[in-house]
């Protein structure tokens, strides 16, 4: 698989960080060929400049409807031959120009095992539900909000003591492990989606 990751963000961009870092290190075999935010104020685009990473802002509200806004964005993903598109903290919907565009070849992170607690503040969701145990999820996007095919999860506890602010901290710190992986996941291949299934054939899956 083309290994030219595009990651998009809306804000703080730790597990863009988490990417880039692990790239470095050697852990995922990917470049990152840019990044693209939303928002013209998010913390992300200064994280990428930093690492010499190209980094543009396509701001949705210069746009009439979300299809427009997501074509400019595949518009800037093809010219620089990417071949995964990585959500990462990206606070919109994925329309239709962007799922054609990269069909199986989108991956989001959400902070708990899903399908619980899909959608926003799904750490206070955890909370509140009264969930014991709740973690991360890696998925491959859809046209269903937090529904698509399940690459990786991982489990985190959740203490009695908790608020969001620390269960979020102590699943993000899963997150950063978990992105990378999944990524390396996907690019290494010998997976197929069936139905609702990511299923990875047996000697990757033993890899
Ligand atoms: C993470 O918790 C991620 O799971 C969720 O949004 C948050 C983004 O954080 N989708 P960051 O911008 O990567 O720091």
């Amino acid at each position: 698989m083309n290994r030219r990751l595009g990651v998009l963000i809306s804000g703080r961009g730790s597990n863009l960080q988490a990417l880039a870092d692990a790239i470095r290190e050697g852990r995922l075999q990917a470049a990152i060929a840019v990044v693209v935010s939303n928002r013209a104020d998010a913390k992300g685009l200064e994280r990428a400049r930093h690492a010499g990473i190209d980094a543009l802002c396509i701001d949705h509200r210069g746009f009439t409807s979300r299809e427009e806004h997501d074509r400019a964005v595949v518009h800037e993903l093809q010219a620089r031959g990417v071949g995964l598109v990585c959500l990462a903290g990206y606070m919109r919907l994925v329309g239709g120009p962007l799922l054609d565009a990269f069909p199986n070849a989108i991956l989001n992170i959400h902070p708990s095992l899903l399908p619980a607690f899909p959608g926003v503040d799904a750490q206070r969701q955890a909370i509140e539900h009264g969930a014991k145990v709740s973690g991360v999820t890696v998925h491959l996007v859809t046209a269903e909000l937090d529904g698509g095919p399940i690459v990786l999860q991982r489990t985190v506890p959740v203490l009695d003591g908790d608020t969001p602010e620390t269960l979020s901290a102590r699943i993000l710190a899963e997150e950063h492990r978990a992105y990378p992986e999944a990524v390396q996941v996907i690019l290494e291949g010998g997976w197929r989606v069936d139905g609702r299934r990511f299923v990875r054939s047996v000697s990757a899956a033993s890899a």
